[in-house]
């Protein structure tokens, strides 16, 4: 991945320039339709989300090694094959569902399937919430493809179900849902949002912050300026599952930090990043829809939100800790009978998942709960305490 400004990005093809001209067209509408000036946080839903057009519902191939990331289940079925124990246990203990949130290509559906049923602990069901259309397809196709005497297990809900126990599961989904821009200036806290430029291009203004976003960045230590992201949008999604979940676990992977950690002074300009086609940039006004665009979550917020709403805080480590819990080298050590090549390729991958310079620290896992009264396996060892 390489970091830069939008003008060392690969230029895209004439039809993705289209695309994002026609989101840019209906941003704009919305834009004049509010009066001149939207939230960043609902710039970010359309540029993301809005049908056909945005990032994640649009036709942007996004995961693997010809998109704009890589995913842990991209990177190896190991991730899936570890998970799996985790999900075992959990399954046991509440009910034989899982739901997945934000299942992006399907690999994670398709591995964790295969590898529960090889443990003799397949769900009956595995529900699949998916905000984009176009990934819905894509997430079948995966699921045909690699696992298909499984895929009729395998349902796709069009939104949060009224009620559910089991495991719900989520790798990198809270990072993609909408943030707040907040700047802390001496004359108060403002939002940060989208308006139209004197030559019809989007351009950052600021508004005195309101209701409960100001509310919500009024109670961060943070000293004036500083600019930084809240994630309204995470916290009421975990806080809905509260409301839901009878019996069983979130279980949430992403990278970010607890609140100490996040508005940390030497972060002031925040975490807001995005990446296309495996550049990173800080232009989230850059064609959009043509780019990914992601916060680092703040772990406390999210503990926080699910706590508030009834649910035990069953864990929180990084991701290393936890798939080492899981047994990812016993995973791997079973590779070594697949030939020297096969299995240094899968060594290298999981050295990426839990490394500390890589994914192993900077990724958290939590784990929020109801009815849950035996201690997770992921969170059983760890040679550091992760604080909230
Ligand atoms: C960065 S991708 C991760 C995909 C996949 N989990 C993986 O690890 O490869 C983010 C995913 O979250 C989904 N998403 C974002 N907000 C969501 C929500 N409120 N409900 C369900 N999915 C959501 C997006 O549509 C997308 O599939």
């Amino acid at each position: 991945m390489t970091k830069g400004n939008p003008s060392s990005l690969p230029l895209p093809d004439a039809a993705a320039v289209r695309a994002s001209a026609a989101l840019c067209r209906l941003i704009a509408d919305e834009i004049d339709g509010a009066g001149g000036w939207i939230p960043f946080s609902r710039f970010m839903e359309l540029a993301l989300y809005a049908p056909g057009l945005g990032y994640y519902s649009g036709g942007a191939h996004k995961f693997g090694p010809g998109g704009d990331f890589v995913t842990a289940p991209e990177l190896t079925p190991l991730f899936a094959r570890t998970l799996a124990a985790q999900a075992a246990q959990l399954l046991a203990e509440s009910s034989p569902e899982i739901i997945e949130a934000g299942a992006g290509s399907g690999a994670l559906a398709a591995e964790l399937l295969l590898a529960l049923e090889s443990r003799d602990a397949l769900p009956e069901r595995y529900r699949i919430l998916e905000l984009s259309g176009e990934l819905r397809q894509r997430q079948e196709e995966t699921l045909r493809s690699r696992a298909p005497h499984l895929a009729s297990r395998v349902e796709w809900l069009e939104r949060l179900p009224q009620r559910c126990s089991g495991l719900v599961l989520g790798n990198e989904v809270l990072d993609a849902m909408p943030v707040a821009l907040v700047a802390w200036q001496a004359e108060g806290i403002f939002e940060r949002g989208v308006r139209l430029s004197e030559a019809g291009g989007f351009i950052l203004a600021d508004r005195p912050a309101k209701g409960a976003l100001l509310a919500a960045a009024a109670r961060l230590p943070v000293r004036a300026p500083y600019l930084s992201e809240i994630g309204l949008a995470a916290r009421a999604w975990v806080a809905e599952w509260g409301r839901i979940l009878e019996r069983g676990a979130l279980l949430l992977l992403d990278y970010g930090f607890p609140r100490h950690e996040y508005y940390l002074p030497e972060r002031d300009c925040g975490t807001l990043m995005c990446h296309h086609r495996h550049h990173s940039h800080d232009d989230p006004l850059w064609l959009p829809g043509l780019s990914d665009i992601t916060a680092h979550v703040d772990f406390t917020s999210i503990a926080e939100a699910g706590f508030d709403a009834g649910l035990d805080v069953l864990g929180y480590t990084g991701q290393a800790q936890f798939l080492l819990n899981c047994g990812i080298t016993e995973a791997l050590a079973q590779l070594q009978s697949d030939g020297e090549r096969a299995y240094l390729a899968a060594a290298k991958d999981v050295g990426k998942l839990i490394s500390p310079a890589e994914m192993g620290e900077l990724f958290k896992v939590i784990a929020l709960g109801r009815g849950i009264e035996t201690p997770l396996l992921g969170f059983s060892r760890g040679d550091r305490v992760v604080t909230l």
